[in-house]
């Protein structure tokens, strides 16, 4: 019964890798791929070709430890001859081809019989050790995520909330109550590094629970406790390098200038259907630039007043295969 509670966990999590990762490697731009700390530089192709070909490997790898017949799927004849080949397609064959893989990765878990894969025996090791199948997919997973951490550019999201003329707040604070924002806000920064503008940090007024705050301010000697400083955007972007993802949480001079500059990968608004009374303003989200990846629209109800919808936004690739 344990087991099956981890192999399912294991299963859900290599699936939203599957569902997520796409999405990122689509909008790797050069520039971001220039700065990025590698041990040297990647093209895009580079890069997703290495990640077919460790998920080939794993997908060799649990064919060879099954002493079964191999499930009729995992023999897919045009996979199997294109992933020899990858160096020659274009990258978005090889963002299919990969995601083809690691689904037919999780197909094989998902059919093949978990009471004889607990005995099976893994001839890829020298130790000939018994794995237990829940213990193989944590190994997968764990080695997937280490290579796409490992080649993957840091990914620097902002998170905001505006209303229809992309308001953002009055007074040094928020000009509405939406439950719904804060549990998505929540839910998407907890574990990660949170970059805010001085008067944004004076505006919450603690740091928030769970995240590492870093507040940006030009004055040399502020400091609040429980929070870390930086006397710039960049700087607390560097501070923040051990995070796989980063999120600008405002505000207004925040917004404006990280908007204007390259390096951020992906806008996590919280679009609320209605016009408020504002002195702050996010800058307008361009189309050429941007393109909307997601989008979830909600109705008002009994807790949340407004309409309101959740759109994901990534930077438009230049490169159309
Ligand atoms: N709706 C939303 O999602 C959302 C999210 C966040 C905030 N807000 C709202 O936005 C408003 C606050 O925004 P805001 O524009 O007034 O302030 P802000 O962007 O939060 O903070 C501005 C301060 O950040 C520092 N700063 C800005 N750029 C810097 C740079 N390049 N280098 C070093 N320090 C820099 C300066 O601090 P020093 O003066 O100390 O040097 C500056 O005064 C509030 O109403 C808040 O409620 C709304």
């Amino acid at each position: 019964m344990g087991e099956k509670h981890v192999i399912d966990t294991a299963l859900t999590s290599l699936k939203q890798i599957l569902l997520e990762f796409p999405l990122k490697a689509v909008y790797i731009t050069d520039k971001d791929w220039n700065v990025k700390k590698s041990p040297k530089k990647w093209s895009r192709k580079e890069l997703l070709g290495h990640l077919v070909d460790s998920s080939f490997n794993n997908l060799q790898r649990y064919i060879r430890i099954q002493h079964e017949d191999i499930p009729h799927v995992v023999y897919h004849q045009d996979n199997w001859i294109k992933a020899q080949h990858w160096q020659k397609l274009p990258v978005a064959r090889i963002l299919n081809l990969w995601e083809a893989i690691n689904w037919q990765i999780v197909h094989v878990w998902e059919h093949f019989p978990k009471e004889k894969v607990n005995l099976l025996l893994d001839i890829s090791k020298e130790t000939k050790e018994i794995h237990t199948f829940a213990e193989m997919i944590g190994d997968y997973i764990n080695h997937l995520k280490h290579h796409i951490t490992q080649i993957l550019p840091q990914m620097i999201t902002v998170i905001a909330a505006i209303g229809k003329n992309n308001e953002l707040g009055k007074g040094n604070d928020l000009i509405w109550y939406l439950p719904a924002d804060l549990k998505r806000f929540k839910k998407l920064t907890s574990g990660h590094h949170i970059i805010m503008g001085r008067n944004t940090f004076e505006s919450i007024g603690k740091p928030l629970p769970n995240r590492t705050s870093i507040i940006v301010t030009r004055d040399k000697n502020y400091h609040q406790e429980g929070c870390l400083t930086a006397g710039s955007i960049e700087e607390a972007v560097e501070l923040a390098k051990s995070d796989d993802e980063i999120f600008i949480i405002g505000g207004a001079q925040i917004y404006k200038q990280v908007l204007k500059s390259e390096f951020v990968d992906r806008l996590d608004i919280t679009h609320v259907h209605e016009s408020f009374d504002a002195d702050v303003y996010f800058p307008e989200i361009s189309s050429e630039k941007w393109k909307e990846v997601s989008r979830e629209d909600f109705e008002a109800d009994d807790k949340n007043k407004y309409d309101y919808s959740f759109v994901s936004y990534v930077r438009n690739s230049q490169e159309k295969v």
